[in-house]
């Protein structure tokens, strides 16, 4: 694993870092005009607002109830370019795509792929862009989904780029929370890895949209970074930040717990100066208000006792389950 991961890490080049830059400073809206055509991109959370949120939702809970085309996407292909291990993200993916009529093409394995032999990541999406209708990209560096839409001429989804965003991860997120409560003013704790955890960050954006109340709990390093707290709280979001989970158990409705982000640590030693320093379990659960949640959006390594799977708080299967239903209404959004 740690090969496969330096060979990602190192794996754009020198003209893709630059383009990235560049992008990251002009704050580039997620259109991309091609041969006229308007382009539907989703590379951020950022990019919807809670109207097109609680549209796409409410689709999505359509979709659950069986309420869809099966031959939707009949004809169409979606290529899935994972630059970093997937179970979740690209399966659901695959399947939320097969479920529509449509079909999935990928490279086989990260080695396999001509990155490999020096192509450029906007070459490659130039590339992909003549086989498939849309790209779902997961890619090691922040920005690297903004840059594959700067070079595609078909939608491009961000399903991870670094510690950056992943907004399908939070759309399905905030799909679970919805069925269990309203998102208005819950009030929620954010616990783990706030720092390089991408789905923490895109989930706390959209939450500022639903005046939530946030409170962090992270391992000393691994805070929220200051940029999007201030950028929070410029924008009304009330954050608190916690040293120990029980301090705040009793008054959230939602548990959202995240893994260490292990291969964004510079070395081994760093991660396990901070490894395993938080566990939910079901004694500390027993604290919990009833109705509360406990969401992860996995694979999870230690934070959370198995033996919390069977408590009526867990709801991390149901959530990752979601990934089909919101990923198929992404996909009908962007494809149809
Ligand atoms: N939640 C999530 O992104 O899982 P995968 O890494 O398995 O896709």
């Amino acid at each position: 694993m740690d090969g496969i991961l330096s060979f990602l890490s190192a794996e754009l080049r020198a003209d893709d870092t630059r383009k990235i830059g560049n992008i990251a400073r002009a704050n580039l809206y997620s259109r991309g005009i091609h041969g006229g055509m308007v382009t539907r991109h989703i590379i951020s959370i950022g990019d919807f607002d809670r109207r097109q949120i609680d549209r796409l939702l409410d689709n999505a809970k359509r979709i659950d109830a069986q309420k869809y085309d099966k031959n939707a996407l009949v004809g169409k292909i979606l290529a899935t370019l994972f630059f970093e291990p997937s179970t979740r993200t690209r399966m659901s993916f695959e399947a939320a795509m097969a479920r529509l009529g449509g079909t999935s093409i990928s490279v086989g394995s990260v080695e396999a792929c001509s990155i490999a032999k020096g192509e450029t990541l906007a070459d490659t999406i130039r590339v992909v862009s003549g086989y498939a209708d849309a790209i779902v990209i997961r890619h090691p560096k922040e920005g690297a989904a903004r840059l594959a839409a700067q070079f595609a001429s078909v939608p491009v989804i961000n399903a991870g780029d670094g510690a950056g965003q992943h907004p399908s991860q939070t759309l399905l997120d905030l799909y679970t929370i919805r069925q269990s409560m309203k998102l208005d003013g819950i009030s929620i704790a954010l616990i783990g890895d706030l720092r390089y955890g991408r789905t923490a960050h895109s989930l706390a954006s959209a939450l500022s949209l639903y005046h939530a109340k946030l409170h962090t709990i992270s391992p000393k390093g691994l805070e929220l970074p200051t940029s999007l707290n201030t950028e929070l709280s410029e924008k009304g979001m009330e954050i608190t930040e916690h040293e120990d989970f029980r301090d705040v158990i009793k008054e959230v409705d939602v548990i959202y717990v995240t893994r260490i982000q292990r291969e964004r640590f510079p070395d081994s030693a760093s991660y396990f100066n901070v490894a395993s320093s938080y566990r939910i379990t079901p004694e500390l659960l027993a604290g919990a208000k009833k109705h509360a949640i406990v969401l992860h959006p996995l694979p999870r390594v230690d934070e959370i006792d198995p033996r919390v799977d069977i408590l009526p708080h867990a709801k991390y299967f149901e959530q990752s389950k979601n990934g089909v239903p919101v990923r198929m209404a992404m996909l009908l959004q962007v494809m149809q």
